[in-house]
């Protein structure tokens, strides 16, 4: 699984995404260490606060199928121009052991990122 394939998962999943307050839809993919791939996408409600990003949406996807350790997440958007997560999202993705952040721009740029650029004195008990 490339990069490139991961990404194209990410915006099979945000063809699902529920943006219907926000009118972002956000898709996200992530790579196991086993090398399985999970999907989400943000599910926003009426009542703001219950919404879910769809990187976290993809993370508890894999840790409900039994996969701790996640190698790589990728991340896409419309409605948005560069998808960079969510503080909440880069804490649970510290928790799962995430290297690599994917981000596909709306201009078809990708760059990644180390997680640890991204968030650089997570939370720890
Ligand atoms: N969103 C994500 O899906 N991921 C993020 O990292 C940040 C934000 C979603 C949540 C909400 O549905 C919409 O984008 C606007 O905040």
């Amino acid at each position: 699984m490339d990069d490139r394939e991961l990404i194209e998962r990410a915006g099979k999943a945000r063809e699902h995404a529920y943006g219907r307050y926000s009118g972002v839809k956000v898709g996200a993919s992530v790579l196991t260490e086993s090398g399985e791939v999970f999907s989400g996408c943000n599910v926003e409600n009426a009542s703001f606060g219950l919404t879910i990003c769809a990187e976290r949406a993809a993370l508890f996807a894999a840790v409900a199928a039994g996969h701790r350790k996640i190698k790589k997440v990728a991340i896409v958007a419309e409605g948005m121009e560069f998808p960079t997560p969510c503080g909440a999202c880069l804490q649970v993705m510290r928790e799962f052991d995430v290297d690599e952040v994917i981000i596909a721009g709306s201009d078809g740029k990708v760059d990644t990122y180390e997680l640890s650029s991204l968030l650089p004195k997570p939370f720890r008990l």
